[in-house]
């Protein structure tokens, strides 16, 4: 993948300043955001939907290209049975409203994950929606559900070694790159977590090895156009130098130019 000509790689210096092609977020602070107004915490759940909705809009707006949300890590089956089912019946509630206007949109979905821990009906809704907008290019939404960093790297190993019965073979980082669940997109080019933690909870820990990260303390459900264009802005004015020097950077952008 990664000499594939996607500007964002770890191997490629992309444009500086430009819009960041992909853009990976944590949606976190709904229950927060719900408690802080005597709500139940799925209310948060519920509203965080809304954001999701904006943030695709302002997205294609602005010309990014991927956009990817953490919905459900692997480590929240831990949560309480009621608010996990809560969150289930609102994926395919959302999903089978949406999915229409996503498709109309010109909108590719597709979900990331270890889905088969997911009620059939779930699972039957999330397929039908990856195949309906199989043919979309204009933009990529991808949800991580029952996604764990780890969990993708261990299976991308497993399905190069699959592929090798009884052979030793030496594990690439191209060849695991190709077996990812995200290997149809370039890296992250931005992380944003929302609602004021500083982890990576076991997101896309492979892919975000050179991306820019932006914390901030917005809860997601307050999460708007504005904080998305603070988010972008600060991605702007970063050099991103992949282990080379600030003058390579500028001397390789200055030829770019000249070129
Ligand atoms: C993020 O919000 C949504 C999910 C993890 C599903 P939280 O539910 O984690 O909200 P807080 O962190 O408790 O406020
Ligand atoms: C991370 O949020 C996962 C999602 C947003 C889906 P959490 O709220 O579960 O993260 P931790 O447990 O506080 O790190
Ligand atoms: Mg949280």
């Amino acid at each position: 993948m990664a000499d594939s000509g996607f500007t964002s790689s770890t191997r490629a210096v992309p444009a500086a300043s430009g819009v960041p092609r992909h853009i990976a977020i944590i949606m976190d602070g709904n229950g927060r955001w719900a408690k802080k107004r005597f709500m139940p915490r799925v209310a948060g759940h519920s509203r965080g939907v809304d954001t999701v909705r904006a943030t695709i809009r302002s997205c294609m707006d602005r010309g990014v290209e991927y956009l990817t949300l953490f919905a459900f890590s692997s480590e929240n089956w831990r949560r309480p049975a009621d608010e996990v089912s809560f969150l289930m019946q609102l994926f395919i509630k959302s999903l089978q409203k949406e999915v229409d206007r996503l498709h109309e949109n010109g909108i590719r979905f597709r979900v990331i994950g270890d889905v088969s821990r997911f009620d059939r009906k779930l699972v039957d809704v999330i397929h039908a929606a990856e195949a309906l907008t199989a043919g979309n290019t204009r933009f990529n939404l991808t949800i991580a559900a029952n996604y764990g960093g780890r969990w993708d790297i261990l299976q991308a190993v497993s399905k190069v070694l699959a592929k090798h019965p009884g052979e030793e073979v030496p594990v690439t980082e191209e060849a695991l790159e190709a077996e990812l669940s995200m290997s149809f997109a370039p890296e992250p080019d931005l992380f944003i977590r929302t609602g004021g933690e500083q982890r990576i909870s076991n997101f896309l820990l492979w892919q975000l090895a050179y991306t820019e990260l932006h914390f901030t303390d917005t809860l997601w459900p307050d999460f708007n156009a504005k904080a998305l264009g603070r988010a972008i802005e600060s991605y702007q004015g970063r050099e991103r130098r992949f282990g080379r020097t600030s003058d390579q950077v500028k001397d390789a952008a200055s030829a770019g130019r000249h070129a």
